[in-house]
C-alpha cells in the first residue's frame, strides 16, 4: 500500500531547480509562517476554473492564458496590473466575438516570481555568480549579495500577490470590465496603430449590438456578464516550499488545494514524471498544466497524464505545447494522436514563445513576432489534420509599449530592442503587438 498523500510528499522526491538557500533553519521558519497566513484563492474557485476548462477541452471555449514571464517586485503598481489587465481583456474580447465561443481568462500573474534557469551559475565580467531565479528568490543585480537566495522573499511575493490580485478582483467585478468601456482598453500608443484602429472597429460592432439588443428590449443593465469578467490567476509551481506552505484543506470536501494561485503548472525543465513537481501537483485539486518541449515522447504525455489526472477530470490537466515554430507540425501530431486515443480529457494549449527564443546581436533575448505566429499556425494544422481542439494560447505581454521581440505591424528592429527593453526574464508581446497576435488567433479560430 502507498503511503497517502500530503502536502511534504514531494520532498521524498528528487527536486529539480530548487534554490540553494543559505540558512536552511530561517527559510523553515519563513515556511512556518506562511503556512498560518490566509489563502490567496479559495478552492471553490479553483473548482470553477476546472469546470470551465472541461468546457475548453470539450471545444466549447477557448482559453487564453497570458501575463509576465516574471512579475517584478520592482515595477510593482496599480497602472501596470491594469494596463496588463487591460490589454488581456481587448486580445479577450477579439477571441470571443471572432470565434464565437467564450474566452477563458487566465492571467500569468499575482504568483509569478519563479523562474527555472538552464544553469545555476552564470559569469558576469568574468565572475562566477549564482543565477537569478525570480525575485521569489534573489535578486537580478549581479554581485554575489543580490544574487544569494533569501527566504524573506517568500512573504514579499505572498504580499504582492495579495495585493494584486485585491485589485484585479476590483477591476473585473467592480465596473471596470464591462463590456461598454471596450474602447477605453485601447491605451493610446495603440490605439493610433493599424491594429488598434482594427479594434476600434470591431468595438463600435459591439456597442452597435448592444443598442441593437437594447432597442429590442432586452434589459443589458441587469446582465452580469456583460459588466463583470472571471479571471483566474496561474504561475508556474516551482520552489515547492512556497507552494506546500500556501496548501489548505477546503473544509467542505476535504480535499487538499494550492491556495497560491488558481491554476499551477509544471514547466519544460521539471516535468519528470518521477520528480517532486509532480508529485506534489498530483495532490492538489486545483487545475493544472504542464510544458511540453520538442523532445517530449507519446510515452511520457500518457505517463503525465495517468500521474496528473489519473481520474480523467476535464479540465483538470492541460497540456501546454511549446515546440517552436520549425518542430511544431512534426512533434505535436503524434502526442496529440497518442493523448485522444488513451481517452484522457485534456486542454491542449499553444505557447509559441519559449521554443522560439533566441539572443539579438546586442545580448538581449528576443523573439521573432511572426514566429510566434507561425508556431500558432502550426499547432492549429496539428489539431486540424489530428480532428482535436486547439483550446488556447499562452503568452507572455506586457500591456506597455516596450520593445522586446522582434517586428509586428510596427516593425521592431534589431537595433530597436535596445530602446524600452524592461523584461526581467523573457521577451514580451507589447499592447500593439499583443492586439495584432489576437486577430490572427481569431482568424485561425473562425476558420
Ligand atoms: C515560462 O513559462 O516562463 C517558462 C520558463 O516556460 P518553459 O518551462 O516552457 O520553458
Ligand atoms: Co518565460
Amino acid at each position: 500500500m502507498t503511503t497517502p498523500w500530503d502536502p511534504r510528499s514531494w520532498r521524498d522526491h528528487p527536486a529539480a531547480q530548487q534554490p540553494d538557500w543559505p540558512d536552511e533553519a530561517a527559510l523553515e521558519r519563513v515556511l512556518k509562517q506562511m503556512s498560518t497566513l490566509p489563502p490567496l484563492v479559495f478552492a471553490g474557485e479553483a473548482r470553477a476554473l476546472t469546470a470551465t476548462l472541461g468546457d475548453v477541452s470539450a471545444g466549447r471555449a477557448f482559453l487564453l492564458q497570458a501575463g509576465d514571464c516574471a512579475e517584478s517586485f520592482d515595477s510593482f503598481g496599480a497602472d501596470s496590473i491594469r494596463d496588463k489587465l487591460q490589454v488581456i481583456l481587448q486580445i479577450a474580447v477579439v477571441l470571443t466575438y471572432s470565434s464565437g465561443v467564450p474566452t477563458v481568462k487566465v492571467g500569468r500573474i499575482a504568483g509569478q516570481f519563479a523562474k527555472p534557469r538552464s544553469s545555476a551559475t552564470e559569469r558576469v565580467g568574468g565572475v562566477e555568480l549564482p543565477s537569478f531565479r525570480g525575485h521569489l528568490v534573489n535578486d537580478i543585480a549581479p554581485t554575489e549579495a543580490a544574487r544569494t537566495p533569501e527566504p524573506e522573499r517568500l512573504l514579499q511575493a505572498y504580499h504582492q500577490s495579495s495585493s494584486t490580485l485585491n485589485l484585479l478582483r476590483a477591476f473585473t467585478k467592480g465596473g471596470f470590465a464591462d463590456l461598454g468601456r471596450i474602447h477605453a482598453w485601447n491605451q493610446d500608443f495603440v490605439a493610433s496603430s493599424r491594429e488598434g484602429q482594427r479594434y476600434e472597429r470591431l468595438a463600435d460592432e459591439i456597442d452597435r449590438a448592444m443598442r441593437f439588443m437594447k432597442a429590442c428590449g432586452v434589459d443589458t443593465t441587469s446582465q452580469p456578464a456583460l459588466h463583470e469578467v472571471d479571471f483566474f490567476t496561474s504561475h508556474e509551481a516551482l520552489v515547492l516550499g512556497y507552494e506546500e506552505a500556501l496548501t489548505r484543506r477546503d473544509s467542505l470536501t476535504g480535499d487538499w488545494y494550492d491556495c497560491s494561485a488558481h491554476m499551477l503548472w509544471i514547466g519544460e525543465r521539471t516535468r519528470q514524471p518521477d520528480g517532486a513537481h509532480v508529485a506534489f501537483l498530483c495532490g492538489v485539486d486545483n487545475p493544472i498544466g504542464c510544458k511540453l518541449g520538442p523532445t517530449a515522447t507519446a510515452a511520457e504525455v500518457i505517463e503525465l497524464c495517468e500521474r496528473l489526472n489519473p481520474e480523467r477530470i476535464p479540465g483538470r490537466l492541460t497540456l501546454i505545447a511549446r515546440m517552436g515554430a520549425g518542430e511544431v507540425e512534426r512533434a505535436l501530431p503524434p502526442l496529440l494522436a497518442a493523448v485522444r486515443e488513451s481517452g484522457h480529457p485534456v486542454v491542449w494549449a499553444c505557447d509559441p514563445m519559449h521554443g522560439n527564443t533566441f539572443t539579438a546581436s546586442g545580448g538581449q533575448k528576443t523573439r521573432r513576432f511572426d514566429e510566434i505566429l507561425r508556431e500558432i499556425a502550426g499547432f492549429f494544422a496539428a489539431h486540424e489534420a489530428e480532428g482535436t481542439w486547439p483550446g488556447g494560447v499562452h503568452v507572455e505581454l506586457t500591456g506597455d509599449d516596450v520593445t522586446e521581440c522582434l517586428g509586428g505591424a510596427e516593425e521592431i528592429l534589431d537595433s530597436d530592442l535596445g530602446a524600452r527593453y524592461e523584461t526581467m526574464c523573457d521577451p514580451r508581446l507589447n499592447g500593439r503587438q499583443s492586439v495584432d497576435l489576437a486577430f490572427h488567433v481569431g482568424e485561425l479560430l473562425r476558420r
